[in-house]
């Protein structure tokens, strides 16, 4: 493999942080670009930055700065974001800001250096579909919106179609489904990607964006109450509290483990089937949400029970996993880890961690505008 100049943007950050570990051990030359959000890492850098990396601290939307970043490049991952759905509904401005507006001067940016840059793989969502892809028993496959008030206030969770009324079974979600972001974090996601796909295309930069299904594992922050219900509910769990369940607990997340997403990203940089394309990176198996929390208490053999609110959060989807058939037949990508094995790492990390348990918080701070029950 050919030792590459190569920029992660966000890169001290949950998943950035093993992406650059495991580019630095297959040899390659790994800057950092990160502005070290406090909401994520609190006041102090985060213990696990590799000491191989170059590590420059400053905000995307700093031209000056991330053009320095840039030189000498041939890669860049951007990872950068501001990540809380929740928070992201009353920080607009901060959220669009640092996301779309960070990513436009990336973009910039890269036009003046596209001669050397031989790859951008931009982190995108999940978030970006909104609801799943649905079956319904008499219509066929459907694509439905969210959930209107009036069932969610009669506490009808399981979604309905929305030509006869039918229950819903979720199906894989691919790439193609029509994407229908219902936050403000997955409209500046949905920008980021196509931005980078646009002008990538323009400029015959060959730009790949992979879109993360729910990724968990060490260094997840467990202090940041907006983000990761596995992370959340760690938290609670440590703390002695019960997970919080919305709705019955029954709505399903595809769960992959970090290491999967980097596998996924190196796949990404090296093959250029991957050019000019978007990915889904799941592990194409859903999970409930109680199933999370009780795993959890399980491995952790705490005397705890899963409180369900039996409430609803403006926003939340029911159901959404991937269809991986198209990251599999063309990077020939495979998970490796499985979710029990998974949320064992997490849980070992986690107890030689601190967690502040600032989820009551954040859910009155959406309570308080009309965003949660
Ligand atoms: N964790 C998930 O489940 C998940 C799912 C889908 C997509 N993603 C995407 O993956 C990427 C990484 O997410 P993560 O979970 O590692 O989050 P994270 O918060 O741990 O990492 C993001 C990093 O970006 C940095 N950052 C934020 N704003 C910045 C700015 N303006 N300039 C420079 N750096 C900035 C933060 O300091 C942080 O270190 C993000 O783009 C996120 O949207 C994550
Ligand atoms: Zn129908």
């Amino acid at each position: 493999m050919a030792k590459r100049g190569i920029l992660v943007t966000g890169g001290c950050g949950f998943i950035g942080s093993h992406l650059v570990d495991r580019l630095i051990l297959d040899g390659h030359d790994v800057r950092v670009y990160d502005i070290l959000e406090p909401q994520v890492h609190g006041k102090k850098k985060p213990k696990y930055l590799n000491k191989n990396a170059e590590y420059i601290y400053g905000d995307i939307r700093n031209t000056r700065k991330l053009k320095k970043a840039l030189a000498g490049i041939e890669v860049v991952y951007h990872d950068a974001s501001q990540v809380g759905v929740g928070q992201s509904m009353y920080e607009i401005g901060k959220y669009v800001s640092h996301n779309s507006y960070g990513t436009a001067v990336l973009l910039e940016l890269l036009i003046s250096c596209r001669n050397r840059v031989k790859k951008l793989v931009v982190a995108s969502s999940m978030s970006l579909y909104g609801e799943g892809g649905y079956k319904c028993p008499s219509c066929g496959i459907v694509y439905p919106r969210l959930r209107n008030e009036a069932q969610l206030l009669s506490k009808k969770w399981e979604m309905q179609c929305p030509d006869c009324q039918k229950d819903l079974l979720p199906i894989p979600t691919s790439e193609d489904k029509p994407l229908f972001p219902t936050s403000i974090y997955a409209t500046t996601k949905r920008c980021q990607e196509e931005m980078c796909l646009e002008v990538g295309i323009a400029y015959k930069i060959p730009t790949v964006a992979l879109r993360y299904f729910n990724v968990y594992g060490p260094r997840q922050s467990l202090n940041n109450p907006y983000t990761g219900v596995g992370a959340i509910f760690l938290s609670r769990i440590k703390n002695n509290n019960p997970p919080l369940i919305f709705e019955d607990g029954r709505q399903t997340r595809d769960f992959i483990y970090v290491s999967d997403i980097v596998e996924a990203n190196i796949l990404a940089m090296e093959k250029k089937e991957a050019n000019y394309s978007v990915f889904n990176v799941g592990t194409g198996e859903p999970h409930s949400i109680f199933d999370i929390a009780q795993t959890i208490i399980n491995i952790t053999r705490r005397d705890l029970k899963p409180r369900i609110l039996n409430k609803f959060r403006a926003g939340d989807i029911r159901h959404c996993y991937a269809d991986i058939t198209k990251i599999q037949n063309k990077l020939n990508f495979k998970p490796a880890v499985s979710f029990e094995e998974g949320m064992k790492r997490l849980i070992a990390w986690s107890s030689h961690e601190a967690a502040r348990d600032l989820s009551s918080k954040a859910q009155k701070e959406l309570i308080k505008r009309g965003l949660a029950e």
